[in-house]
């Protein structure tokens, strides 16, 4: 397959993208098969149907080491400047998400049984309360940033609550979750690379730490569990930290980005709000419909371990795909009036939480932190405006969200 880059109207990094990646995706989709991306030296697929394909095919891994040679991943590291970091490379660059086949499957299987629906809805309660104070705090002042003095708070919180991490202790997790995940977008300077090695190293050994006094003590949490799934031989020290890491960053920042997007839909589309309001009912179909319209993980990638056929074209084995869940998300032929947010859609079978054998673990959870945030909200104020109608979006094919959120709210 030739890799001619085409000439497309795809500029990913530019502000123009951030404020509104829609119509680039919408090129995309309408190009006849897949595009190839030379600036990050993928195929993109930006069609639902292409997207579900490639990620439901159990000949695509996640992980290179399955079509490269050592030699060839290690010089593939130092092109993306991934290498020499080394607490990174055992414990961010190798994780869960990042493996596949046995490994994958053994270790999902340590940890999936924790995040089904009925053990995260044992949650409720516990994630009300934390709400209720939070916004009971911030009551009093007639504005404020939703994203920065709400919505950062609770994933970090509710996550680190399930691991087993004192209370106290969260806030210090967004700081390292931040600085790790930046790593993986654009910007692979060496400052950048040093903050991401070094908070990974802080990260690791306190969790090291906390992994010690459970093995002394255990209690009913996630990582005594995972201790006792150490002790019968399903994982090993560095499988241990890497997944607890995985944990506590994968639905870190998305959750607060689609919190944030979320919001801005609902003050976007006013009607929609107050549809909501009328019918509380109709809060499960609208946190789907949240993920679906701004999907806040929109871009992952697979290898094809063989020779594949999608849409129409040959690839050869090797070949890295971008998988654009964002744009999938927003394909017509799969949803009608796809650039519409509409409360009560459905079906909606969205992508936003992926497809296949890494289907997002955290997603009933995810779904839980909206739900109650948002039915909590319509609930205690009567009104919620923007102060300013302009918002910025975060720069980046990979993450999509708010910078901030200012609104301002009266209570009811
Ligand atoms: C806004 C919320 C979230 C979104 C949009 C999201 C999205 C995703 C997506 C798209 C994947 C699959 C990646 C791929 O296809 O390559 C994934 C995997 C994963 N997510 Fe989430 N996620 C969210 C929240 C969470 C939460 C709250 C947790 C944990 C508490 C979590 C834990 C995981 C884990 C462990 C995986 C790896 C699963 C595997 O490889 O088998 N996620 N997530």
């Amino acid at each position: 397959m030739p890799k001619a880059q085409r000439d497309l109207p795809f500029a990913p990094l530019s502000e123009a993208f951030a404020q509104n990646p829609y119509p680039f995706y919408a090129a995309l989709r309408d190009t006849p098969g897949l595009t190839y991306f030379e600036d990050f030296d993928v195929w993109l697929a930006a069609r639902f149907d292409d997207v579900t394909r490639i990620v439901t095919d159990n000949r695509m891994v996640r992980s290179m080491e399955h079509i490269a040679a050592p030699e060839e991943v290690a010089a593939q590291k130092r092109a993306g400047n991934w290498h020499d970091m080394p607490h990174h490379a055992r414990f961010v660059q190798f994780s869960l998400l990042d493996s596949d086949g046995e490994v994958h499957d053994r270790l999902r299987k340590q940890v999936f049984k924790l995040f089904t629906p009925v053990m995260v809805g044992r949650l409720r309660d516990e994630i009300q309360a934390y709400v209720d104070g939070l916004i009971g705090a911030l009551c009093d002042r007639t504005e404020i940033d939703f994203v920065e003095d709400l919505a950062a708070h609770v994933p970090g919180h509710i996550i680190g609550r399930i691991l087993g991490v004192p209370d106290e202790d969260c806030p210090r997790l967004r700081v390292w979750s931040e600085n790790i995940v930046q790593y993986f977008d654009i910007d692979r300077s060496n400052e950048r690379k040093a903050l991401a090695e070094r908070n990974t190293t802080e990260f690791y050994l306190y969790l090291d730490e906390l992994k010690r006094e459970r093995e002394r003590a255990p209690r009913e949490d996630l990582l005594s569990q995972m201790i006792a799934s150490q002790r019968a031989g399903h994982m090993s020290d560095d499988e241990f930290i890497s997944t607890a890491m995985l944990i506590l960053m994968a639905g870190h920042g998305s959750t607060i980005d689609v919190l944030g997007s979320g919001l801005h839909a609902l003050l976007t589309f006013p009607e929609e709000m107050r549809r909501l309001r009328t019918d509380g009912g109709l809060m499960k179909t609208a946190v789907q419909e949240m993920f679906r319209y701004e999907s806040p993980l929109p871009f992952f990638h697979r290898y094809a371990t063989e020779e594949v056929d999608i849409a129409g074209q040959v690839f050869p084995r090797g070949t890295k795909f971008g998988v654009l869940y964002g744009s999938a998300n927003r394909d017509p032929a799969q949803f009608p009036d796809a650039d519409r947010f509409d409360a009560g859609r459905t079906p909606n079978w969205h992508i936003a939480f992926g497809r296949g054998a890494h289907f997002c673990l955290g997603n009933h959870l995810a779904r839980l932190d909206m739900d109650i945030i948002f039915s909590t909200l319509l609930k205690r104020f009567k009104t919620i405006e923007l102060t300013e109608p302009e918002v910025v979006y975060k720069r980046g094919l990979s993450v999509r969200g708010p910078e901030a959120l200012k609104i301002h709210w009266q209570p009811a």
